[in-house]
């Protein structure tokens, strides 16, 4: 058997989950659902979501990682099927953590090779230039059309998803230490430079009219804290910018020595995304649109949707500044490090599955991997819609279910008392056992009370089918998974016999 691969260093692993969590969440869909959410209205619901629901998984993922890298397990196919003996049903049902990754990043990828697109267009100057006017839809229509255009999907649009996906598949060639651990290292010091050289210009803009944007989004207040809509946004928003319910954060805790403090490390990541989200991320979108046009026009311009405000309103923004073109360049670069960072961490749970459960070797567990994500990939750039599908299953619904299903297997199942052992195992901060009652109970109270609210309430809406591109998606989330589940079984075989292998030595050394 070879060896499991490993982290570098300790920075280097808090860099990369880090990175993992750091993404085009926090620095595009954040600010638009803050905008459109009411603000100060919507920050209430999302620091609650944070404490009852955010850290607890984020420590969950961390102890149940750690654990099963002990037993060379990385991907949830793997973690769950070790709470049950390997049986196939707990097997299949951990292929659900694995497909929802690797779903979600066939848009991502997309996403993030339009910030590297639109990043070389800025220096270039092909970027449109701005026209002066008062009216925010007359400012917009030259940047919408060039993003329409770009989109269609155009050659450029095209050749930058490949070498997009060449510089995934070339770094996860290399590996987690070589490969993902010294992405991160560049990455995100990077990030929060460029990240705070934005923040100060467009808090600065218009003689610092900008400040009024961060007003607004820190204007705490309980004017919506009984609409179920904007408690749904806001957990969805947790667990989308903390990458959890769905293993990614699992996987690179299978990376670490079983002496890893998890809290630390959970803190870590959790402290580093929640920076770089309401300090960085706040500080950018929302005051730039403040300093351009008016309070008004805000929630208008993030209705548009979170990919608009990136790549629509925002060129048109900077581009009116003085030296526009080398700010929409570093603006396009921060969100392309921030995209690529976690498209890593997106595709590793499906690496782990290969090498830990089918016994592949590295190099060929990254090229099957590559292949499927450059099938789904194009799929969402020729398929219209495809999308805000795969979005709207993999990066909201399945994500709730998946959490779910997490917390019920990896407290309940495995037991509190085992749980709880697991949790106080090398780590400095002795949490009472209360807290592991909090992740039990409350945890999972509350995302049920928002599947309830969010799905029973809009079932109608959420699985009528309006046109056949909504059911390509859907039929192909659905074949992606039995794939999945096929592998989960058929692994099995192999982990089993690895098991009776091991027990056999052991017999005989004694
Ligand atoms: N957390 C990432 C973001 O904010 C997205 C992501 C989700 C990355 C899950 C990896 C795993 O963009």
């Amino acid at each position: 058997m070879t060896e499991r691969q490993s982290w570098g260093s300790k920075l280097g692993l808090i860099l990369a989950t880090a990175g993992n969590a750091v993404g085009l969440g926090n620095i595009l869909r954040f600010p638009s659902k803050a905008a459109l959410y009411g603000g100060g209205a919507f920050m209430v619901p999302y620091f609650i979501s944070l404490f009852l629901m955010g850290l607890p998984l984020m420590i969950i993922e961390w102890v149940i990682g750690r654990y099963a890298g002990r037993y060379g397990h990385g991907s949830m196919t793997g973690i769950l099927g070790l709470f049950f003996n390997h049986a196939s049903w707990a097997r299949i049902l951990g292929s659900i953590g694995v497909a929802i990754p690797l779903l979600i990043c066939m848009y991502y990828i997309y996403i993030e090779s339009w910030t590297l697109g639109f990043a070389f267009l800025s220096i270039f100057g092909e970027i449109p230039t701005p026209v002066v006017t008062s009216n925010a839809n007359e400012a917009i229509k030259p940047y919408l059309n060039f993003f329409r255009e770009y989109t269609n999907p155009s050659a450029t649009a095209y050749f930058f998803l490949l070498l997009t996906i060449a510089i995934n598949w070339f770094i996860l060639q290399k590996g987690v230490k070589k490969g993902i651990e010294i992405t991160a290292k560049i990455g995100m010091p990077a990030i929060i430079l460029f990240g705070f050289i934005l923040g100060l210009i467009c808090l600065s803009a218009g003689n610092w009219k900008g400040f009024e944007g961060l007003k607004f989004i820190y204007n705490l207040n309980f004017s919506r804290i009984s609409d179920p809509v904007v408690w749904i946004e806001a957990s969805g928003q947790i667990f989308f910018t903390l990458s959890l319910g769905m293993g990614a954060i699992a996987v690179y805790a299978s990376y670490t020595s079983p002496r890893e403090d998890v809290i630390k490390a959970g803190m870590w990541t959790a402290g580093i995304n929640e920076f770089v989200e309401i300090v960085i991320g706040a500080s950018i979108a929302i005051p730039a649109a403040f300093a351009m046009f008016s309070a008004l026009a805000i929630p208008e311009l993030a209705k548009e949707g979170t990919f608009r405000l990136g790549f629509i309103t925002m060129p048109a923004i900077f581009m009116s500044f003085p030296l526009g073109e080398y700010i929409s360049f570093i603006w396009f670069l921060l969100l392309f490090f921030a995209a690529l960072t976690s498209s890593l961490a997106l595709i590793q749970p499906l690496i782990a599955l290969f090498e830990d459960e089918m016994k592949w070797e590295h190099s060929k567990a990254v090229n099957i991997s590559i292949i499927l994500i450059t099938l789904g990939a194009h799929l969402s750039a020729f398929v219209p819609n495809f999308i805000d599908e795969l979005d709207f299953w993999a990066g909201c619904f399945l994500l709730l279910i998946f959490g779910l299903i997490e917390i019920f297997v990896f407290i309940w199942i495995f037991g509190i008392n085992n749980f709880y052992n697991e949790l106080t195992k090398n780590t400095n901060l002795k949490l009472p056992k209360f807290f592991v009652y909090i992740m039990g109970i409350l945890s999972p109270l509350f995302i049920v009370f928002i599947i309830y609210y969010w799905v029973i309430k809009d079932f109608e809406n959420i699985f009528f089918i309006d046109e056949p591109n909504k059911l390509i998606a859907r039929v192909f989330i659905i074949l992606f998974i039995l794939f999945l589940s096929v592998i989960a079984v058929k692994s099995k075989k192999i982990i089993m016999r690895d098991i009776r292998y091991l027990k056999l030595m052991k017999n005989l050394d004694r």
